[in-house]
């Protein structure tokens, strides 16, 4: 299709983008395999996908898959502060109409999601559910076109189960983050290092010796604090689920409610899903110079109203570090406006952890297209050979080869006569 339907900062970004898409690439050997094939079987020919993701050299590398396979694919932004820049410049030279300008507003972030749905859609790809909940609110014409569509993080699955449970969900979901290959890495190795990375590049602070709290001990805060503790963090966990705070206890983490946390903590990082989790009570005990981030999919985890509403000014002190001056003297900095600040500060989860997500959505796309009207109208998990296949490639790409049951062995674990 001819490219007209795009709005990008800098088309003579293209170059630079080009190059860094092409490194990536060099990491994703999983959705390397899968883009030859596509090429030679083109099993997405002529499906129209519109994808809302965060624009980074590794969403790149996945729309360039799905075009390979045959798909007239469009893309928008899945957070106003998440596009580089250089990569929509770069997409859009690669025929792949991108919607998405780093730093954009609330309403030119929906104006995006509205061009990425004119083309009429026949399978959508999200990152937290805004492109889907908007076919189904203001966009419903387009619901009879659709095949399916998949979602790739914690929130955007909270978001389709509500709306399978209200009876509201009108196509098949399926829940990319639920893959073992997803989750198991991407939250935790993934937005382990990269939100460390995040926070360094925005701050330069020294992290050894620092108070962090880690709110949220989930997938994503398991990576958190991990890679927290390894930089010489004293890593303090804050949870509401028992089973995860005893994990997390077990783990060799201090567990406190927040409210003892605040007062002591440097350096805040929320990845909870949850919302005002630093809400005005906790602001109000921190101390002189907190630094406030989140890795949460949206930025509600921190009362950014509250804050705002206790200082009588603020200042951005450098990128991504906004000093909020309090009317007790004290300092509070919050980065990136409260939104993920792995992906608005540095570039997102590396390539090589990409690599597995979306050879996961590559693969579920090809399943949904070869399964058109036949999955029930719900949320499904990524099919179990689409996981072990994408585990296995992996293995293989690193060079890493395992042990296979013996004939023995499988029967064994397959029979209750043999005990003690
Ligand atoms: N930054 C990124 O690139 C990135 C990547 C993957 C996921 N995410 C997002 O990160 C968030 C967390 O994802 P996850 O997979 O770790 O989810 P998860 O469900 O595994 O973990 C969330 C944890 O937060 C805890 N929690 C909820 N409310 C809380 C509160 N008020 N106080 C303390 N703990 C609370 C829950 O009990 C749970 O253990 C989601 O919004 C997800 O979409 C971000």
């Amino acid at each position: 299709m001819a490219v007209d339907n795009y709005d990008v900062k800098d088309l003579s970004l293209a170059g630079v983008g080009r190059q860094r898409i092409e490194w990536a690439y060099r990491e994703m050997p999983v959705v390397g395999l899968i883009r030859e094939r596509f090429a030679k079987e083109k099993p997405l020919s002529g499906v129209r996908i519109s994808g809302c993701l965060h624009i980074t050299t590794e969403t790149a590398n996945l729309a360039l898959t799905l075009q390979a396979g045959g798909a007239d694919v469009v893309l928008c932004a899945s957070n106003p502060l998440s596009t580089q820049d250089d990569v929509a410049a770069a997409l859009v030279e690669y025929d792949i109409p991108t919607n998405a300008i780093k730093g954009e507003d609330d309403v030119t972030y929906y104006k995006h999601i509205d061009t990425a749905l004119d083309n009429r859609p026949q399978i959508t790809i999200d990152d937290g559910a805004d492109l889907v909940t908007t076919v189904h609110t203001k966009r419903s014409d387009l619901i009879a076109d659709v095949i399916g569509g998949a979602e790739e993080t914690t929130t955007g699955i909270i978001r389709l189960r509500s709306m399978e449970k209200d009876g509201k969900l009108r196509y098949p979901m399926i829940a990319i983050n639920d893959a073992q290959t997803k989750h198991f890495f991407d939250n935790r190795y993934g937005t382990g290092q990269s939100t460390i990375d995040g926070i360094t590049r925005a701050t330069n602070i020294l992290w050894a010796g620092k108070k962090v709290v880690v709110g949220g001990y989930g997938w994503c805060g398991h990576g958190v604090a991990m890679r927290a503790k390894a930089m010489g963090a004293h890593v303090i966990v804050i949870e509401v689920e028992p089973v995860r705070a005893l994990e997390a206890v077990m783990d060799g983490f201090q567990v406190m409610p927040l409210p003892e946390a605040a007062k002591i903590g440097d350096v805040f990082i929320t990845v909870t899903g949850d919302k005002n989790v630093i809400d005005e009570a906790h602001l109000k005990v921190m101390k002189d110079g907190a630094i406030l981030a989140n890795s949460g999919h949206f930025n509600a985890e921190i009362n950014i109203p509250a804050l705002e509403a206790m200082s009588t000014g603020k200042r951005t002190i450098r990128d991504f570090v906004e000093e909020y001056s309090l009317k007790d003297g004290r300092s509070i900095f919050l980065l990136g406006e409260g939104r993920l600040i792995n992906l608005a500060a540095a570039e997102g989860h590396p390539a090589s952890v990409m690599d597995m997500s979306f050879a996961n959505q590559s693969l579920c796309a090809e399943y949904l297209v070869k399964n058109r009207g036949k999955l029930e109208i719900r949320v499904h998990r990524v099919p179990e050979e689409i996981d072990k296949e994408v585990a296995r490639l992996k293995l293989h790409a690193m060079g890493v080869e395992i042990d296979t049951l013996t004939a023995e062995q499988e029967k064994y674990l397959s029979s209750w006569q043999e005990g003690t």
